[in-house]
C-alpha cells in the first residue's frame, strides 16, 4: 500500500513539473541607463519634490501636495518607481544575483514606505522616507554606476 502511495506521489510531482508554465516572454526594451533616466530619476524627482521646505525671497514655503490630483500624481510616481525595481531585476539588467538584488530590494522597501506615507498623507514621513530612498540610489551607484564607482574604490 505504501508503495502505491509513493508511486502516486511521484506521479503527481512529475505531472506538476511537466505542466510548469514556460518562462514569461519578458522583453526588456530600455537599457539600464535609459530606465534610470526616463523612469527612476523622473519618478523619484516627483516624489522628492512633493515635500520639503523651500526658502525664497518671498519667505518659507512648506511644500505639500494640495489637490486630490496632486496626491494622485505623487502616488503614481511612487508606484512607478517601486515597480521599476522589478524591471531592474530582469536579465540583462541585473548585474549579479546577490548585491544587485539586495540593492533593488532596499530601493523597493523605501518605495513601499513612501506609498504608505502618501496614503496617510503624512508629509513629514514622506520627507524622511525620501531621504532614505535617496540613500538606496547612492548605495547602488557607488558599486555599479560606471561614472562614479571608481571614485569609491
Ligand atoms: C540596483 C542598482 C541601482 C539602483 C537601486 C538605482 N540605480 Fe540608478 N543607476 C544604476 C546603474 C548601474 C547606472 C549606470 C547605467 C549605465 O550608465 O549604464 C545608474 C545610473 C543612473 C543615472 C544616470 C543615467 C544617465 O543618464 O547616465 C541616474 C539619473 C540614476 N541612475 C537615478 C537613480 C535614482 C533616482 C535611483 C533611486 C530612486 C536609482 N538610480 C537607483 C543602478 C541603480
Amino acid at each position: 500500500m505504501r508503495k502505491v502511495v509513493i508511486a502516486a506521489a511521484l506521479f503527481v510531482t512529475a505531472a506538476a513539473c511537466n505542466s510548469a508554465p514556460p518562462a514569461p516572454p519578458f522583453k526588456p526594451i530600455a537599457e539600464t541607463k535609459d530606465l534610470m533616466e526616463f523612469v527612476m530619476e523622473r519618478q523619484a524627482d516627483i516624489v522628492w519634490g512633493a515635500t520639503g521646505t523651500i526658502i525664497t525671497e518671498a519667505g518659507v514655503e512648506e511644500r505639500s501636495p494640495k489637490t486630490d490630483e496632486d496626491w494622485i500624481a505623487v502616488k503614481a510616481a511612487a508606484v512607478n518607481l517601486v515597480e521599476a525595481g522589478n524591471l531592474l531585476m530582469l536579465a540583462p539588467r541585473a548585474q549579479d544575483g546577490d548585491r544587485w538584488m539586495k540593492n533593488v530590494q532596499s530601493m523597493m522597501g523605501q518605495g513601499e514606505k513612501m506609498i504608505a506615507a502618501i496614503d496617510r498623507k503624512d508629509t513629514k514621513a514622506m520627507f524622511d522616507v525620501g531621504s532614505d530612498l535617496y540613500d538606496t540610489c547612492t548605495t547602488c551607484h557607488m558599486h555599479y554606476m560606471p561614472a562614479i564607482k571608481d571614485l569609491y574604490r
